[in-house]
């Protein structure tokens, strides 16, 4: 993360919540995510979606508490799990030593600042990550995405991104984001006043330019969207 220029958003700014604290994460994060998301049913899908072969490369960006790539190690991936919060990588270091996961790497690195290889991964995971970017810095993560796949590598991206129906203002998708989660509607509110969730036309552009097919486009819930992609 040295010697950035000048203009390189700076991705280890705090945008989101701040679960600096290690202990924090599996205590706070996940309890508050088992509010709104069955993140356990959320991986099963992606895995299923994945279809990739034991051994098979994957890596998760903006992992959080590193669920996801647990649960890749345990089904016999080699995961790779990346954040830009150093409590995190930490977390997800030492619950998968204490899990025992047999293949699981971890780096402090973000969408912009990760340094692999060009054609490194299978396969590519985000959930509820790639919202910390502006638009124009998530179309340079997404290259970067690209980049490190391997040809048809695949790529699944879950994520706040609003859809707005024909006659409805672009306020309601914001609102009905906010109500759907009531138990965290202060955290909503914030998200839609001061992160940088965008919808789901110019998700969908900003994929293609970046060199991926979607397979699929699917609701998770209301605003969180699904996307499944491919490089070809
Ligand atoms: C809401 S959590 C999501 C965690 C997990 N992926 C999930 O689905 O629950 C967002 C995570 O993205 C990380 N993050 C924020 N900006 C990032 C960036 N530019 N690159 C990679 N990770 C980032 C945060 O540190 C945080 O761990």
């Amino acid at each position: 993360m040295m010697n950035a220029p000048d203009w390189q958003w700076n991705e280890v700014q705090q945008v989101g919540t701040d679960y600096a604290d290690v202990a924090e994460m599996g205590a706070t994060y996940d309890k508050r995510m088992a509010e709104f998301r069955d993140v356990d049913a959320e991986n099963r899908e992606m895995l299923a979606m994945l279809e990739l072969p034991a051994g098979a490369s994957v890596l998760e960006i903006g992992c959080g508490t590193g669920r996801f790539s647990r649960a890749a190690g345990h089904a016999g991936l080699a995961a790779t799990a990346i954040d830009v919060s150093p409590a995190s990588v930490e977390y997800v270091r030492r619950t998968a030593q204490e899990e025992g996961v047999p293949d699981l790497t971890t780096r402090q690195a973000g969408f912009l600042t990760m340094d692999f290889p060009p054609a490194s991964f299978d396969a590519a995971v985000s959930g509820a990550a790639l919202h910390h970017l502006p638009d124009a810095w998530k179309y340079v993560g997404l290259h970067n995405i690209a980049r490190v796949l391997k040809p048809c590598g695949q790529f699944i991206l879950r994520d706040v991104v609003f859809t707005v129906a024909e006659g409805e203002r672009p306020e309601d998708s914001f609102l009905r984001f906010v109500e759907s989660v009531p138990t965290m509607q202060t955290e909503a509110m914030r998200h839609v006043a001061r992160e940088f969730s965008t919808y789901d036309w110019i998700m969908d552009e900003m994929l293609a330019r970046a060199g991926f097919v979607i397979l699929s486009k699917s609701p998770a819930s209301e605003c969180f969207l699904v996307y499944h992609c491919r490089k070809p």
